[in-house]
């Protein structure tokens, strides 16, 4: 396997995994502060880029890569309101695309074929991804007094679905 592709690889995987931590962080955030339904919504989304990780690594090990899981970054914890979660979960999905974007040039570069079906998936994947991410800070751009956050809240894993 071409070194360029697996580092590429290899740090899209362990982005996922921050991305992960960072999304059960908020869930805990939204559980400190009674918004139940999204933090329902933030624990799914942790599981997922854990998946998302475990596909990558998968992949490397499939092509004799030994997986090197690094040290994620300390999740953020500090947000104000609910708002500034999608703000950066927004950014988080962004951060994602772009690395597998990353990967696919440096596939198609490199002629790398058998990443390519993986990262294409991912690709799909975020566009959906993002669209959420966008449709919550939408939603949360338009909800700010307590009464429109606690029905929001209540609709909100039907209204990402
Ligand atoms: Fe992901
Ligand atoms: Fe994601």
């Amino acid at each position: 396997m071409n070194p360029e592709i697996n580092t590429l690889l290899m740090k899209q995987a362990n982005h996922e995994r921050y991305a992960a931590t960072c999304y059960t962080a908020m869930a805990y955030w939204c559980e400190d502060q009674e918004y139940m339904g999204f933090a329902e919504f933030f624990h799914t989304q942790a599981k997922e880029e854990i998946e998302h990780s475990e596909k990558f690594f998968a992949h490397l090990v499939d092509r004799c890569v030994m997986p090197v899981l690094e040290a994620t970054p300390a999740p953020r914890c500090d947000y104000k309101k609910l708002k500034e979660l999608a703000d950066m979960a927004l950014e988080l999905e962004m951060a994602n695309s772009k690395g597998i974007h990353s990967c696919y040039a440096a596939a198609i570069a490199l002629k790398d074929f058998a990443s390519m079906p993986l990262l294409l998936e991912f690709i799909n994947e975020q566009v959906e991804e993002e669209a959420w991410a966008n449709k919550m800070v939408a939603l949360l751009s338009r909800s700010d007094c307590a009464g429109a956050l606690y029905s929001l809240d209540r609709h909100i894993v039907k209204e990402m679905a």
